[in-house]
C-alpha cells in the first residue's frame, strides 16, 4: 500500500477503511471483510460506538500489529486534559490494543487546548500514540492550535470530495506540515455523486467506476482517503485505484465540480457548534 509520511516520520497508508455509521453489530464482520480485502488502515472513533467491534475484528484477523494503522478519535464530551486522558484509555481498552497509530480531536469544540496537552503527553511521554492530530478544523483554528502548542498536528481529517475540494485548506496545511485526510470521499452519495456525468465520463474512459475515479483523484492530490462500505465487492473496488492515472484535463474537469461549500454542515455555524457540543456518548 502506498503511504504518506507524516510530519513526525510515521508512514500512514494513503487509503484506509472508515467505519462511521456501521452499526456496532455489523462492524466486526465489515472490518474482518475489509482486512481480508487488504485494508490495513482503519478509521473509527469513540463517537461511532463501534470501537469494541473493530477491536474484535483486529484480534480475529491476526495481522501483525505493525502492519496495521489504527485511528480513533476523542469526542467533545471528553474534552479537557484529565477527561481526554481517561477517554483515550477507554478507547484503547475497547480496541484491545496497547497503542493507537493516530489519535484525533474529533471536533474543534470544548476544551481543545486541554485535550491537546493530554494528547501531547500520550504522544511524547508515554508512547501510547504514534501520531496525534485533529478533525474538522478550519484553517483559523488549526493555525491557532499550531502556534500556541508544541506538537504540530500530523493530520487534519476534513470533509473533502469533488463538490467540496478544500484546495486552499490543503495548501495551508501543506505549508504547516499537516497531512490532509478526506472524510466522506463520496459525499456519502449526495449530489448524485455516483451518477455525476463528468465523473461517469472519466470513469468510462478508464474502464473504472465513479468511486474509483473519486478515490484516484484524491490520492493523486496527496489526500489520504478512508472510504466506507459494508459490501465486500465495493471494499475491493475501492482499494483498486493504483493501476491508472488521471490526466491533467481530467483533474481540471473534476476541479470544476467544486462548490466550495459543505454538503453536510459548516463547523463554524453556531447552531452546529451547539448541537454537536451537546451530543454525549452513549457509554
Ligand atoms: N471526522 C469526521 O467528522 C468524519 C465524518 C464523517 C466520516 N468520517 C470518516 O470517513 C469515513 C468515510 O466517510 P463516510 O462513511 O461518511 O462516507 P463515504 O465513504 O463518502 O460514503 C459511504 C457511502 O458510499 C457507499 N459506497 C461505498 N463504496 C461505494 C462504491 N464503490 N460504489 C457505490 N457506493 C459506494 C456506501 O454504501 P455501502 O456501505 O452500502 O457500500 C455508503 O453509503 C467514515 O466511515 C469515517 O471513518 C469522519
Amino acid at each position: 500500500m502506498q503511504t504518506v509520511t507524516l510530519n513526525n516520520g510515521v508512514e500512514m497508508p494513503v487509503l484506509g477503511f472508515g467505519v462511521y455509521q456501521i452499526p456496532p453489530a455489523e462492524t466486526e464482520r465489515a472490518v474482518s471483510d475489509a482486512l481480508a480485502a487488504g485494508y490495513r488502515s482503519l478509521d473509527t472513533a469513540a463517537g461511532y460506538g463501534n470501537e469494541e467491534a473493530v477491536g474484535r475484528a483486529i484480534k480475529a484477523g491476526d495481522i501483525p500489529r505493525a502492519e496495521l494503522f489504527v485511528t480513533t478519535k476523542l469526542w467533545i464530551s471528553d474534552a479537557g486534559e484529565d477527561r481526554a486522558r481517561r477517554a483515550f484509555e477507554t478507547s484503547l481498552r475497547k480496541l484491545g490494543l496497547d497503542h493507537v497509530d493516530l489519535y484525533l480531536i474529533h471536533q474543534p469544540y470544548g476544551d481543545v487546548y486541554g485535550s491537546w496537552r493530554a494528547m501531547e503527553n500520550l504522544y511524547n511521554g508515554d508512547g501510547l500514540v504514534r501520531a496525534i492530530g485533529v478533525s474538522n478544523f478550519h484553517p483559523d483554528r488549526l493555525v491557532d492550535l499550531i502556534d500556541h502548542n508544541e506538537v504540530v498536528p500530523a493530520v487534519n481529517q476534513i470533509e473533502t470530495h469533488p463538490f467540496f475540494q478544500r484546495t486552499a485548506d490543503q495548501e495551508l496545511m501543506r505549508e504547516r506540515g499537516v497531512q490532509i485526510e478526506s472524510w466522506g470521499p463520496f459525499a456519502e452519495g449526495r449530489n448524485n455523486l455516483f451518477t455525476d456525468p463528468v465523473l461517469s465520463g472519466i470513469a468510462a474512459a478508464h474502464g473504472k467506476s465513479v468511486a474509483q475515479v473519486v478515490l484516484r483523484w484524491l490520492v493523486q492530490r496527496g489526500v489520504v482517503v478512508i472510504p466506507k462500505s459494508v459490501r465486500p465487492e465495493r471494499m475491493a473496488e475501492n482499494l483498486d485505484v493504483f493501476d491508472f492515472r488521471l490526466t491533467g484535463d481530467q483533474m481540471a474537469a473534476i476541479a470544476a465540480l467544486d462548490t466550495g461549500a459543505s454538503l453536510f454542515f459548516d463547523h463554524r455555524d453556531p447552531a452546529i457548534v451547539s448541537r454537536l457540543g451537546n451530543t454525549t456518548l452513549d457509554s
